[in-house]
C-alpha cells in the first residue's frame, strides 16, 4: 500500500467546490428510477442515459471530483466505442467503483441486513484498479426500528457485523491501492425524530471507526459517506435545516478523526433543495477537520432524469439540469449557496 498516494486520491474526491455523483444504481434500483420516467430499463438505455451525465461537459469538469459506477457501466463503451470510463477521465474526474454486492437478511435479527461480497472481492478490485477505478463503495444498511413492530432496531448485532464487513473491505480496498468509501448508511425512513437518528449513528460511527482501527484502515486513505442527523420521513417533527447542520457537525465531529480527509454525504431520500441547504449549512458553520461535500445520488439525478426521459432530443436539457443541480451542490460544499440561485435558475 503507498499511503501518499491514497490520500492523494481521497483529497481529489473532496477538492473544495466539488463533490461525487453516485451513479452505482444497482439494475433493480435503476429499473425502478427509469419506472417512474417511463424508460424501458435495457442495457442501450442505462448507456444512454449515463453517457449524457459523463459527456456533460461543464458538470463534470467544474463540480464532480469522482463519479461511482456499477459493475455493468465500467465496462461499457459509449455509443461512439470510447470506454465510459474514459469519458470520466476525459473530464477529469476519478472514475469510482461500487463493490459491494447488496444485502441479505442477517440470520436471528428479523428485518435486518447485512451487506456481503466480500469473497474473492481482492481479485474483483485488481480488475477494476486496471480498468481505471481508483476508489470504491460500500454500503452497508442500518434501518431504525419504530412503534410496537420495531423490536429494538438496530440491534447491537446489525451494527457490528456490518461494521466489521465495511472495514474487511476498506482494508481490501487499500492493499489493491483503491481509496474506500466507508458508507454506514442509517435510513431515514420511518417515524423517528433527528435525536434519534443522532444516536443511533452515533453508536454506528463509533463502532465502525472501532472496527477499522481493529483491521489496521490508514484513515487518511478513506472517504466517509455517512447520512446526516435527521428526523424520519414520516416523522411529525420535522427538524429545520439549522438543526440539522448543527446536529450533524456536533455528531461527525465527536465520532471521526480529524485523519481522514473528507466526509462526502448521501442524499438518502432528501429532496433536492433539501440535500443542498442542508450541506451549505453545515459548510457555513465552518472550522471543520475534515472536507464535507455531497456523494448524491437522488439529489443530483433526478433533475436529469425527468428532462431526460429517454429522449435523444432531450440529451441538452437533461445536461442543463444535471450542471446546475451540481453547480448548487458545489456552492454549497464552499458554504456559498443562497436559495434565491434556485429560483433564478426555474
Ligand atoms: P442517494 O444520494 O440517492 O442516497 O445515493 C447515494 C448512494 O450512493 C447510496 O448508496
Amino acid at each position: 500500500m503507498n499511503l501518499a498516494d491514497l490520500n492523494k486520491v481521497a483529497l481529489a474526491m473532496v477538492t473544495p467546490g466539488k463533490g461525487i455523483l453516485a451513479a452505482d444504481e444497482s439494475s433493480g434500483t435503476i429499473k425502478k428510477r427509469f419506472d417512474a420516467i417511463n424508460v424501458d430499463s435495457t442495457e442501450d438505455n442505462r448507456r444512454d442515459y449515463r453517457e449524457m451525465l459523463f459527456r456533460s461537459q461543464e458538470a463534470m469538469s467544474k463540480y464532480i471530483s469522482g463519479v461511482i459506477l456499477y459493475d455493468e457501466t465500467i465496462w461499457q463503451n459509449a455509443k461512439d466505442g470510447t470506454p465510459l470510463v474514459k469519458l470520466i477521465e476525459q473530464a477529469g474526474a476519478i472514475p469510482g467503483i461500487k463493490v459491494d454486492e447488496g444485502t441479505q437478511p442477517l440470520p436471528n435479527c428479523p428485518g435486518e441486513l447485512v451487506t456481503v461480497g466480500l469473497d474473492r472481492l481482492a481479485e474483483r478490485l485488481k480488475k477494476y484498479y486496471e480498468r481505471g477505478a481508483r476508489f470504491a463503495k460500500w454500503r452497508a444498511v442500518i434501518d431504525i426500528g419504530s412503534g410496537a413492530g420495531g423490536r429494538g432496531i438496530p440491534t447491537m448485532t446489525a451494527i457490528r457485523v456490518n461494521a466489521h464487513a465495511l472495514a474487511r473491505y476498506a482494508a481490501l480496498c487499500q492493499a489493491a491501492q483503491i481509496v474506500p468509501i466507508v458508507e454506514p448508511e442509517v435510513l431515514m425512513d420511518g417515524d423517528h425524530d433527528i435525536d434519534r437518528c443522532y444516536e443511533v449513528t452515533q453508536r454506528v460511527l463509533n463502532r465502525t471507526f472501532q472496527e477499522l482501527r481493529v483491521q489496521r484502515v490508514a484513515l487518511e486513505g478513506m472517504i466517509l459517506k455517512p447520512n446526516m442527523a435527521i428526523s424520519g420521513k414520516k416523522c411529525p417533527k420535522q427538524a429545520s435545516v439549522q438543526e440539522v447542520a448543527e446536529k450533524t457537525v456536533r455528531l461527525l465531529k465527536s465520532c471521526v478523526p480529524a485523519a481522514v480527509p473528507g466526509i462526502a454525504f448521501l442524499s438518502g431520500g432528501q429532496s433536492d433543495e433539501e440535500a443542498t441547504a442542508h450541506l451549505d449549512a453545515m459548510n457555513k458553520i465552518g472550522n471543520l477537520p475534515w472536507k464535507l461535500t455531497f456523494s448524491y445520488g437522488r439529489a443530483l439525478q433526478a433533475a436529469p432524469q425527468r428532462a431526460w426521459s429517454g429522449k435523444a432530443d432531450n440529451v441538452p436539457a437533461g445536461q442543463r439540469a444535471f450542471a446546475h443541480r451540481a453547480k448548487m451542490n458545489s456552492l454549497a460544499s464552499t458554504g456559498h449557496w443562497d436559495a434565491a440561485l434556485e429560483k433564478q435558475a426555474a
